[in-house]
Parts: C-alpha cells; structure tokens; sequence
C-alpha cells in the first residue's frame, strides 16, 4: 500500500505499564512527525512509525522478557528529550530521527571488526560474512547505546541504514559554517546533533532502554529479549575441533591424547564429514566414518567429553528427510542443497523431529550452524521467495537467528541446555545459547568484536585456528582462554594444542586456567541470565572507567593522560565478569599499555597493587596474559583440573581476595545442565570478605538464597595481597 506523509500513522503499542510523558517545547523537523512514546516493560519504551511488521526481533527472541528482573532495576524515566524525536514514512521508506548530544559516544551497532565508536560513519546492517563494507557482519544488531546512558533499537529486521552524529538537517541545530581555506576546524563531516536511520519499510517499531549507565541500558535491552544465556557448566570447559574428515576412531584417538598429555577438554565438535553428505549436508550420520553413533557419543560420554556437531542447514537431495522438506523450501538452492523455510512450523517440526532422533537421543549436546550469515554470492539473491511468503532479506538478516531458535527449543523441550555456536544473528539474540565466530582471523579485530559483542547482546569467541609462530600460538590460546567459548578449530590445519613442541607448558597453563577459572565464569552467565550483564563487557560499560570531573580533576588532555587514554577507542581490553581486567598480548609486542580504570587493580598472578585510574605498562612474556583484579575483588577458582565435571562430583574451592580492603562477591550454583533454574531450583552464595579493627582479613560463604544443595565442597582461602 502506498502511504505519503499525512497519512502516516503513529501508531501506539500496546502498553504494559502506564504511559510516561513528559513536558517539553516540540522541536519542529520537517515533514517529520514526532514520535509518541509508550512504557512497555520497566525502563522501556516503545513508538511506531507507520504500519507494525509482520516479523520484528522480538517474536524471534529466544524468551519472554524477564519482567521482574527489568522491575528491580528501580524506576527510571524517559532518557532522553521526547520532543526531539520524529518518524516518517515516505512511500516504502521508513525513516527515523533521535536527538545526539555533542559530545554523545555511540557504541553497538553489532559486531564489527574494526572499531567500537560509531559516531561520525554510516552503517549499512546488514547479514553477512565478514565483508568490507561498514555495517556488513555477522551480527548487524541495530541497536546502539551511548555514553549517556541509554540504549535504542531499531526493531526492523530489514537492512537498515544508520547514520550516528553524521548528516544535517537544514532544519536542524548546525554547527558553525567555516572556510575550509583558512580555519583549521574545519569538519570533512560536521558535527550532527542526531542519529538518524532508515530501512525500505512501510513502518518501524522504534525501542528505547533507560540506564542510567550505559551498563544498565545493556542489562535492560538483554533482559527485554528474555536475559542472557545461562550456558551448561560444561560449555565453559575447553573445545577442540577435529579435521573434517576425521573418523570415529580418528577422533578417539585424538581425545585419548588430551587425557596422555595432561590437556583440558570438555567438548569435541565434529566438522562437516560427520554426515553422509556435506555441502549440502544431510544431516545424517555417515556409515563410513562414524558407523556406530551411539557407540561414539557414548564413548564420549564415558571420558566426559560432550559431541557438537557442525552443520549448515542447507538440505542435500541425499538427506533423509529431503522429500518430506522439499514442500518447506525456498525457490533458490545453496551449493545446491534446499533453503528450509524455517518461519514454517511444519518445516521446524520436521527438522527438530530429525535432529532429536538422530542426535539428542543419543546423546549429542549441540551444533555448530554454518554459513547462516553470507557472502552474497553463496546464499541466496534477493529476490528469491519463500513459500511462507517472507522475503528473501527477511529471511537473510533472520536466518541464523531462526536456526538458534528452532534448536533452542528443541534441547528446551528435551530439558538439556545446549551451548554451541553460530556465524550469523542478530538483534533479539541475547537468550539463545551460541557464541558467534568467523572465517577472518586477524586477533586484534577478534578481541575488537568480543568487545563490541558485549554492546549488542551477543557472545563471540575468538577461536583460535592455526598460527605462523610459537608467539602467535601462543598470544591466541590465551586470548580464547579469557573469551565466551574457549576453542581449538583445527577443522582444516589438524593442529593439536601440543602441536608446537617449543611452547607445550605455555599452551597447557592458558588451557588449564579455562577450567580453573569455571566458579567465577558460571558465575558471570548467572548474572548474564538474571541480571543481563554481559559476561565479557567493553570498558565503556564498566564502572569508573570514564571518570567524572570530581574523580579526576580536570579532564584536559594535556595534564590527564588518563582521560586522553579514555578517550580514544580502546578495543584491546575488556572486562570478564565484575572484577577481572583481561588485556591480551598480540604478536610482536615488547610491552602494552593497560587503562586501569579508577580504583586499586591489583595484578592476578602476585596480587601486586598495579595502578589507580592510569596508564600503565606491562612487560611482555610468552607465559601470561595480563590479567587484573579491582579493589576488594574475589575470584572463586577451581584447584587445576581438565574437566569441569569436577564440578559436579563436588569439588574444593580456592576463594581468592584482592586488595587491602574488605569485599564481596556472589557465586551461582545449579545442576549446570538442565532448566531446573528455571523452576527455581538454583542457589546464591554470599561469598564476603571482612576486615576487623587490627586490619585483618577474613571470608566467609554463606547461602544466600535459594536451596539448591551446594554441589561444591570446601573453600580454601588465599588473600592474595600482603
Ligand atoms: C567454514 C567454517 C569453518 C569450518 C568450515 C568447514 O564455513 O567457518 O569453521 O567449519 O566451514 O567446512
């Protein structure tokens, strides 16, 4: 239907809550109509532009929005001016219009490579492998969250086109004109008191997320979309991939090495010939390679060890269930293999029916969903139909996410979490169990896209695959180590992680503190579910790291290098739960500057005080990744083990404080690997520090909450600063 702007409608959701309005003078843009705004959960507020779509982020999201937890955030109001917010509907193009502070960062806008401050660049979002296009990637979320303290969703699942502090209206407030030839402050881009965005649609849903911090806008946003991932225990445990082709025996071999060589493993994922077919893939076992499957998971299963299996959804004409399927497919093929339309239940239950009876019944605990994100030429074009009707971009930006959800359900259904991982996602995705990787292997933009994951509600790891020297073998293993999902790929090289004999002690230790480390990460998903925090979080989202007036003096450049450290884009070092500072090491480096944000850091490995709300340089060395712990922090380990089902067995605890000054902590325990948390069958330990009058240090655990019997066994201290 053809609509011009009088006609566009500004439609009003259907409010969970009261409506907040607030009085402000309208800024008048024009042709634009200010957008009206609604409370639908607690801190969020929602305006449509034009007509409602038929398929937003949130019936793809992977739960209900976790109300209760949104409420115990605390009240908070509109962040933003109201009437500087405007819709239009033009035709097929929706567009947008919310105000930008001058001086207002912009993080999010999914997962990119290269950089996290989006001010001043147009991102074009759109599904892809990793491209050379900005907005191009894995995740294109459109949502972005600010330095303010608010985050904003443009709940359109169509390519999106967003315009962060660049571009002026001639109807907006413009920054001074200026001559190019002889006025140094000249902008090639001027500044722009704006974001504005528009997708070829005949209407927007348009998402708002209080704070006040941009943390809390990150935690609200992921608890609207159902909370993050709890993950199974064993998820958190360490990954190896075998060669494609590997056989049955192959891989018991190879696990059997793990166990000879004293390395960690939990779960061993299977590449593609695992099927009878593969690119398309069949979904079958092959009678080959793998003739006994439940022999194999079962074997498996006796060394603790979980089997994830690769696949791409596209159907081969050998498959199974092709001619049941063939009814549910697309009009295009991928590497002539059927595109299931999974937006059909029949096509869903068809498939679920298949993967339960195939794989979960015996055993296999997830997937690895291939090439649901792109490369123009593999998938398929753009106009290319489906028989549900959706459109061929719909079903290209909501392909991976379609997959996760079908698979999400099914392993709900059996009551078994599942963890694996995923090339393609996008906004909405926060509740689905999948890391996101990538066939782009520079370290530095792996660790540039964990950071940014943490702004656009999703998890990523930066698998480690191959490597040109012992260093770089090294600097990768022990950055994957500190990531969502700890993993070998040597699905093409066959590497092993004693494969480089020079630095086997240096690859074992990294390997090993992934294990160590599980109370505190498990801790970490517990809070990503019933909190929203993310687990691996950008230094934007941590508190004190972008110091106030009265914290630091005066922020000039000149006489503070720490706020001119703030400053800049930093995408080299990231936080993992609330106390631990992670800042990797990359090839070739002598030494790299870490910016401790305000507060006592202490270093993890001496409990050496190592700065306060500075700049500091640490010294390279192959054996550790700089790691370091705030003021009063405790960090729950596990003493060494390679597995984390010791967990399970009941395992001692080492409790370790940091600093001079008392502290706390909370430490998570469940079953770790069904949804009994769901039915309130989890517990909370209040893990506490205490100083007394002499100045000594004291902890204690306590059960906090819940009733869920401890399943860890007793706590040894280690206060780790003299
Ligand atoms: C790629 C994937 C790799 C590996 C390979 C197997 O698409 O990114 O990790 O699984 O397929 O063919």
């Amino acid at each position: 239907m053809k609509k011009n702007i009088t006609q566009c409608v500004l439609g009003i959701l259907v409010a969970a809550s009261s409506v907040i309005t607030h009085a402000q003078q309208p800024t008048t843009i024009v042709g634009m109509e200010q957008l009206a705004w609604s409370e639908i959960a607690p801190g969020v507020w929602s305006a449509q532009i034009g007509e409602a779509e038929p398929m937003t982020f949130r019936e793809l999201a992977g739960a209900p929005s976790r109300l209760d937890d949104m409420e115990a955030m605390g009240e908070t109001e509109f962040p933003f001016d109201e009437s500087q917010t405007h819709g239009q509907v033009i035709g097929t193009r929706t567009s947008v219009r919310l105000p930008l502070g001058l001086t207002e960062q912009v993080y999010g806008l999914g997962v990119q490579f290269r950089n996290m401050n989006r001010r001043g660049q147009v991102y074009h979002l759109r599904t892809d492998h990793y491209g050379g296009v900005l907005g191009r990637t894995h995740a294109p979320s459109p949502f972005y969250v600010t330095s303010d303290g608010y985050g904003v969703l443009f709940n359109t699942v169509k390519w999106i086109s967003v315009y962060p502090g660049i571009g002026n209206r001639k109807d907006s407030t413009l920054p001074p004109i200026r001559d190019r030839t002889t006025d140094p402050a000249w902008q090639a881009r001027p500044t722009s008191d704006a974001v504005e965005a528009s997708a070829m649609t005949e209407g927007m849903e348009v998402i708002v997320f209080a704070g006040p911090t941009p943390l809390e806008a990150v935690q609200r946003y992921n608890l609207y979309f159902g909370g993050g991932a709890l993950v199974p225990r064993w998820g958190l445990g360490f990954w190896h991939r075998v060669p494609t082709a590997a056989t049955a025996e192959a891989v018991t071999a190879e696990v059997d090495e793990f166990a000879k060589r004293d390395f960690p493993l939990d779960v061993i994922g299977l590449e593609p010939g695992w099927q009878s077919h593969a690119y398309p893939g069949s979904f079958d076992w092959s009678p080959v390679r793998f003739p006994d499957p439940r022999g194999f998971v079962d074997a498996m299963g006796e060394r603790d060890l979980k089997v994830n299996l690769w696949e791409n959804p596209y159907i081969s004409p050998t498959s199974s269930i092709f001619e049941e399927m063939k009814p549910y497919t697309g009009s295009h093929t991928v590497w002539l293999g059927e595109v299931p339309d999974y937006t059909m239940p029949e096509a869903r239950e068809l498939i679920s029916d298949h993967h339960q009876k195939s794989h979960l019944d015996i055993g296999v605990s997830g997937y690895k969903i291939d090439e649901v994100d792109g490369v123009d030429s593999w998938l398929w074009p753009d106009h290319a139909t489906f028989p549900s009707g959706t459109s061929a971009e719909d079903m290209r930006q909501t392909y991976g996410s379609q997959v996760q959800k079908w698979q999400s359900d099914m392993f709900r259904a059996s009551d078994t979490r599942t963890y694996g991982l995923v090339r393609g996602s996008n906004a909405g995705a926060s509740a689905y169990p999948y890391a996101i990787y990538s066939d782009y292997y520079n370290h530095k933009g792996f660790v540039t896209a964990l950071c940014n994951s943490s702004l656009s509600g999703v998890l990523w790891t930066p698998e480690i695959r191959s490597a040109n020297s012992d260093e770089e073998w090294v600097r990768r293993m022990q950055t994957v180590v500190f990531s969502p999902l700890a993993m070998l790929n040597a699905w093409s090289s066959g590497l092993k992680p004693w494969s480089r004999e020079e630095v086997i002690p240096e690859i074992r230790d990294a390997m090993k503190w992934r294990v160590r480390f599980l109370p505190y990460l498990y801790t970490a998903f517990a809070q990503y579910h019933f909190e929203g925090t993310p687990p691996f979080r950008a230094m934007v989202l941590e508190p004190g790291y972008i110091p106030s007036k009265d914290e630091k003096g005066v922020l000039d450049d000149v006489s503070n290098p720490y706020a001119q450290a703030v400053r800049r884009d930093v995408t080299d070092q990231y936080m993992m739960g609330d106390s631990l500072l992670v800042a990797p090491f990359f090839m070739g480096q002598k030494e790299r500057t870490v910016i401790l944000p305000i507060g006592n850091w202490y270093d993890f490995y001496t409990g050496e005080l190592a700065g306060n709300g500075e700049v500091i340089t640490v010294p390279a060395d192959l054996s550790f990744i700089p790691l370091f712990v705030k003021e009063g922090g405790i960090i729950p380990l596990l003493k060494e083990a390679n597995n984390t089902s010791v967990w399970t067995k009941g395992v001692d605890l080492e409790v370790r404080h940091y600093g001079t000054e008392a502290g706390s902590t909370r430490l998570y325990d469940d079953d770790g690997k069904t949804f009994a948390y769901d039915r309130g069958e989890y517990s909370w330990y209040a893990i506490n520090v205490e100083k007394s009058d002499r100045g000594k240090l004291k902890g204690s655990v306590l059960q906090s909450s819940g009733d869920f019997p401890q399943t860890f066994g007793k706590i040894k201290w280690k206060f780790m600063t003299e």
